[in-house]
C-alpha cells in the first residue's frame, strides 16, 4: 500500500514538474525584493526600479552584444542606444520612434530579406537576452504576444502586437 502511494505520489509530482517546466511562470520575479518580502517581477517594479535593473542587467549585456556585432559602430553605447534622446529628458517610454519601423509582418519577411543580419542577430540572440533580463516571455507566433521585435520597433502605423 504505501509503496504504492509513494509512487503515485511520486509520479504526480513528476508531471506536475513537467506540466510546470512547459508552463513556467511569467513574469518571472527578476527585481529586487519588494514590500512583501519577495521579489518584483518587471510590471511591479517602479520607475527608479526600472532604471537601476536596465543599468545593471540590461545595459552592460546589450553593449556586449552591439559591441561584438559591430565593434566600431557600438564602441560606447548607452541609454540612447534604445531609447534615442529621450533618455536625456527621462523619458523612456517603449516602443518607440527613435528606431527604424519595422513592417508588421508576423513571419519578418521584409526584414530578413533587407537587413539579414541584424534580423538573425536580434532573433537569437537580443530577444532572447531580453526577455530573460525582464522576465518576460519571449513573443509567441501562436499567441502573438510576449516580448519581441514590437517591444522596441514601431510598425508601420504604430505599436503592434499588444505592445
Ligand atoms: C537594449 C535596449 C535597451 C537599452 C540599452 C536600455 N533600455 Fe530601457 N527599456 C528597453 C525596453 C525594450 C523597455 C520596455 C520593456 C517592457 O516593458 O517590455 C525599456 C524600458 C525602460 C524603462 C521603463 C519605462 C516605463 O515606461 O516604464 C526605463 C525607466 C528604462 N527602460 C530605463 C533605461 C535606462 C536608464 C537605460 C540605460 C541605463 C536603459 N533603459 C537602457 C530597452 C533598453
Ligand atoms: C531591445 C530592443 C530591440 C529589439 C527587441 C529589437 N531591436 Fe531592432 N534595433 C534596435 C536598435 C537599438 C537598433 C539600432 C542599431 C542597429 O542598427 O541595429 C535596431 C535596428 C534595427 C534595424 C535597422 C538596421 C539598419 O541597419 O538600419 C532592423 C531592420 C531591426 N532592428 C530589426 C529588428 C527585428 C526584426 C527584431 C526582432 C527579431 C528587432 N529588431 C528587435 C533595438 C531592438
Amino acid at each position: 500500500m504505501l509503496s504504492i502511494n509513494t509512487k503515485t505520489i511520486v509520479s504526480v509530482f513528476a508531471v506536475c514538474l513537467a506540466v510546470a517546466a512547459l508552463w513556467a511562470c511569467y513574469p518571472k520575479r527578476v527585481g529586487p525584493i519588494g514590500s512583501e518580502g519577495r521579489r518584483l517581477s518587471w510590471n511591479e517594479m517602479n520607475i527608479d526600479q526600472r532604471k537601476a535593473h536596465m543599468k545593471r542587467f540590461v545595459l552592460p549585456q546589450a553593449a556586449e552584444l552591439f559591441a561584438s556585432w559591430r565593434p566600431e559602430r557600438f564602441a560606447a553605447v548607452d541609454c540612447r542606444l534604445c531609447h534615442g534622446e529621450d533618455a536625456r529628458s527621462g523619458r523612456f517610454q517603449m516602443p518607440t520612434a527613435h528606431l527604424p519601423r519595422l513592417s508588421g509582418e508576423l513571419l519578418l519577411g521584409p526584414e530578413f530579406e533587407k537587413y539579414p543580419e541584424t534580423t538573425r542577430l536580434k532573433l537569437d540572440r537580443l530577444v532572447p537576452m531580453m526577455s530573460k533580463a525582464l522576465g518576460k516571455k519571449k513573443f509567441s507566433l501562436i499567441t502573438r504576444r510576449g516580448f519581441g521585435c514590437y517591444s522596441c520597433h514601431l510598425g508601420p502605423s504604430g505599436p503592434m502586437y499588444g505592445n
